[in-house]
């Protein structure tokens, strides 16, 4: 996708934080915007915010990206507001943080799975269709994580394996989708000044028990990048045909140090096949 304006965006995660950061830019660049979230107390407000930014029109409507049919019905809704739908971005997340591997409960996975997961799957499933049926081209973008890319001794593993599922399934989409006109990015940022901390604290208590971890938001995401400049780079990054949405350059140290441990796996197995195969 090269032109935005006229063009009608869904996000989910909407009522809050990147999602929200992402709703906010597409309006000023004149996109039409569904506005997709769990939280209905919060999208009120969201909306009204966006709605103030531009000419454009938005819209918000309550859904679980965890449940199948929910998606699918703020698909439907969305196609009869506003016809053809050309960017979604597939952005609702939450984060569970402080529990070693062995020690995380079923449900604690499947809601994690549920949302992060399961979220983009059916988001996948609910607007590539409809994208391909209009024949006009479109982008999806899955919201992953620097988590997805390397796991940080930050104990948030859980975190990161369902975001390495984010970005497997991207790369894999975006080989499904070559030569159909609809691009696929994958965003994956370091830390971002949004509420995921405390929100994710206060779902996980009213739905499926455990303890509220998160009264506060911790520092280095308080301190993170703003929501709109994560906007503002993603639309750039689809411009330029960018599949890694990379916001925070500065974690390349991290990438290469994963990338020479899987290569020390490879310089190791070279070795021995040398001393066990000759
Ligand atoms: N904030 C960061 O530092 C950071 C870094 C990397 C990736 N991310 C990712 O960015 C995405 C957005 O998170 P954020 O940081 O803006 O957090 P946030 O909590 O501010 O916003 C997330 C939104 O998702 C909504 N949501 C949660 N469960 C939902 C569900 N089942 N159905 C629909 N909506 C649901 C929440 O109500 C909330 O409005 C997530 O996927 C997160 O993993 C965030």
């Amino acid at each position: 996708m090269q032109d935005f304006a006229g063009k009608v965006a869904v996000v989910t995660g909407a009522a809050s934080g990147i999602g929200l950061g992402l709703a906010r830019t597409f309006m000023r660049n004149g996109m039409a915007v569904a506005m997709l979230d769990r939280r209905g107390d919060k999208l009120g407000e969201a909306l009204a915010q966006v709605r103030g930014l531009g000419q454009g029109r938005a819209i918000a409507i309550e859904a679980d990206v965890s449940q199948h049919d929910s998606v699918h019905r703020a698909a439907d809704q969305v196609e009869r507001e506003f016809g053809k739908i050309h960017l979604v971005c597939n952005n609702a997340g939450v984060v569970v943080r402080g529990l070693p591997m062995a020690e995380i409960p079923d449900e604690t996975w499947n809601w994690l799975l549920g949302v992060n997961l399961y979220g983009v799957i059916h988001g996948i499933q609910a607007f590539v269709p409809r994208i391909k049926a209009h024949g006009e081209g479109g982008h999806i973008v899955n919201t992953a994580s620097m988590a997805g890319l390397q796991v940080g001794k930050r104990g948030t593993g859980s975190y990161a394996a369902s975001k390495f599922a984010v970005v497997a399934l991207s790369e894999a989409l975006a080989h499904d989708l070559e030569g159909t006109g609809i691009g696929v990015s994958v965003l994956t940022p370091a830390a971002v000044n949004t509420e995921i901390y405390t929100s994710s604290a206060a779902h996980r208590d009213t739905t499926v028990g455990g303890r509220n971890d998160f009264a506060e938001t911790p520092a280095e995401i308080a301190a993170g990048l703003h929501p709109d400049e994560v906007g503002v780079r993603v639309l750039d990054g689809i411009r330029a045909g960018q599949f890694f949405l990379i916001t925070h350059p500065d974690t390349r140290a991290w990438l290469q140090d994963r990338h020479q441990r899987i290569m020390d796996g490879y310089d190791f197995a070279e070795r021995w096949e040398r001393e066990n195969k000759s």
